[in-house]
């Protein structure tokens, strides 16, 4: 039985389209059920439709600061369509901690950084800003804490010295595509399991070294 996945999100919703690409193969161990959004005008809504995905809009701004009256029309929204995990694909709102904890353990979001490095906003600029010489991204369970949670998978990048924000960030985003849907795999098909507080796997170990800059 495919898992039944809802991603939620705020944006253009390149994750979101990685994800629902991905799921589109028989072997795939999740389905993309249901893309809600917070917002009317994200773009992501109408890429989703077009791929014959149902998509629902719950308003974040018609609930005020009413975080938790938001999330009952969530909720309920989940439960009508059976969902198993939720995959945040820039979902620029913030939960409670009740409905964090309902969901520990079946709720996925993605960052670009290399967490615990850079949470919150803008974290590629934060990243030039701070001189690292390697980023990513990071897929992880979501808990209380913004952008933080075990981690599921991350993918890195060489940070270059003439790098903008923005290059850094298409850069990410590249990965962002690659680790979501395999992480989704590896969770929806029981492969990852929870060890000494740390997720770990029996999917192969990366085989590669990155050194930036480069060395000969
Ligand atoms: C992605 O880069 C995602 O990692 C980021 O928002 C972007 C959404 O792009 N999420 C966060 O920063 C979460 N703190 P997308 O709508 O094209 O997937």
């Amino acid at each position: 039985m495919k898992r039944r996945v809802a991603i939620l999100i705020s944006g253009r919703g390149s994750n979101m389209a990685a994800l629902i690409r991905a799921a589109a193969a028989a072997d795939y161990p999740a389905e993309i059920a249901l893309v809600i959004s917070n917002r009317p005008d994200a773009g992501g809504l109408k890429k989703a439709a077009a791929s014959g995905i149902a998509t629902t809009t719950i308003e974040s701004k018609s609930f005020n600061n009413d975080r938790s009256a938001f999330e009952a029309v969530l909720q309920s929204t989940l439960d009508q369509h059976r969902i198993d995990l939720i995959c945040l694909a820039g979902f620029m709102r913030l939960f409670t901690a009740e409905f964090v904890q309902r969901w520990y353990g079946r709720m996925l979001n993605i960052h670009p950084s290399l967490l615990p490095a850079f949470p919150g906003l803008e974290p590629q600029a934060q990243a030039l800003r701070a001189g690292v010489k390697i980023s990513g991204a990071t897929v992880h369970f979501v808990i209380p804490q913004t952008d933080a949670g075990p981690i599921l998978m991350q993918g890195a990048v060489a940070v270059h010295d003439d790098d903008t924000a923005e290059a850094l960030a298409a850069r990410i985003l590249e990965i962002e595509h690659r680790i979501y849907p395999a992480a989704l795999r590896l969770v929806a098909g029981g492969q990852m399991r929870f060890e000494g507080g740390i997720w770990k796997t029996s999917a192969d170990a990366a085989p590669a070294v990155l050194i930036s800059p480069a060395v000969s």
